[in-house]
């Protein structure tokens, strides 16, 4: 069975704009069995997208992913429901827990939580220490519920850049021991993490990355950023973000995941439409058109003034 048939048994809204999927087997045979951290290469349509299963993998009945819209595969996963087929490639492991770590310290960026949710379960199970630093958009913390519920004081919810590195610091000091760090999120959080890290002492075997594959977002129109206070234009062309832009130009804009899940470089707008293609700001702020994450969105209109 090296080609997985699988069946949607239940699809479940987690949080906006992310819905877990519990997939079986369509014959209705065991799937087969996988280590914490495993993922899923999944035929979305035309194309062909990696998610972590969020389950612990022992003896599964069935696989449970869960999966932010981004636009393209993740856009056709959504669409699924109940009794939809779909295919994917059986559960590949590069994200295990090190079953001889003394603990695990888990740091998680946005959707970067699913396979740390796997990781929690298996601790759980197997009665291991653990600790998670969770960032994520304010009130949008997909199983924040089940990891309070299981961790308690060693889960760490943060939703801005000051307060994650201050958590950062402090965990990566004072660890006992044959600690063991896991990261997965967004490379600007990764890099970080993982520079921070080896600047604290950390070794690289003690260090374990899952890497976050961005949905690939369309190089989009020339448009020219006016900035307010200067009374500069910048010219932000296709296949250049805003923020690379803004930065050529000499214009510092605060950010961290550089791929609009953070927040950090949220930018006040004066005038003209943003075209969002973020994940931090909600339906309503969208509408308002009163800011943009520079990051990833663009403008819909030749010209966007910023208060910059
Ligand atoms: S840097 Fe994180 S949303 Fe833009």
């Amino acid at each position: 069975m090296s080609v997985l048939d699988l069946v949607v048994r239940r699809t479940t809204g987690l949080a906006d704009g992310i819905r877990e999927l519990a997939l079986t087997a369509a014959d209705g045979r065991p799937l087969p069995p996988h280590p914490a951290g495993s993922h899923l290469v999944l035929e979305c349509g035309p194309a062909r997208n990696a998610y972590s299963l969020t389950n612990d993998g022992t003896a599964p009945g069935e696989y449970t992913i869960a999966v932010l819209r981004r636009g393209g595969g993740s856009a056709y996963l959504h669409g699924l429901a109940p009794g939809d087929r779909v295919t994917a490639s059986r559960p590949r492991s590069a994200f295990a827990p090190v079953r001889t770590a003394r603990k695990h310290l888990l740091i998680a960026g946005g959707i970067g939580v699913t396979p740390m949710v796997a990781h929690v379960r298996d601790a759980r199970r197997r009665r291991r220490d653990v600790e998670l630093i969770y960032v994520h958009r304010p009130h949008a913390g997909a199983f924040a519920a089940e990891l309070a519920d299981t961790l308690g004081p060693r889960l760490h919810r943060v939703t801005g850049r000051a307060e994650f590195l201050g958590v950062l610091a402090g965990a990566l000091t004072g660890q006992p021991l044959g600690t063991h760090l896991y990261v997965c999120g967004p490379g600007g959080l990764t890099d970080r993490v993982l520079g921070d890290a080896a600047g604290a002492g950390w070794v690289p075997q003690r260090l374990h990355l899952e890497r976050f594959v961005p949905a690939a977002l369309d190089p989009g129109a020339r448009f020219v950023a006016r900035l307010a206070r200067s009374g500069r234009d910048v010219v932000v062309p296709p296949g250049t973000s805003l923020l690379d832009a803004l930065e050529r130009a000499g214009v510092a804009v605060p950010n961290l995941c550089r791929q609009g899940i953070c927040g950090e470089c949220l930018t006040p707008v004066l005038a003209g439409t943003p075209l969002h293609r973020d994940e931090y700001l909600d339906e309503r702020e969208r509408a308002a058109g009163t800011a943009v994450m520079c990051c990833v969105s663009r403008s819909e209109t030749d010209t966007l003034e910023l208060d910059l």
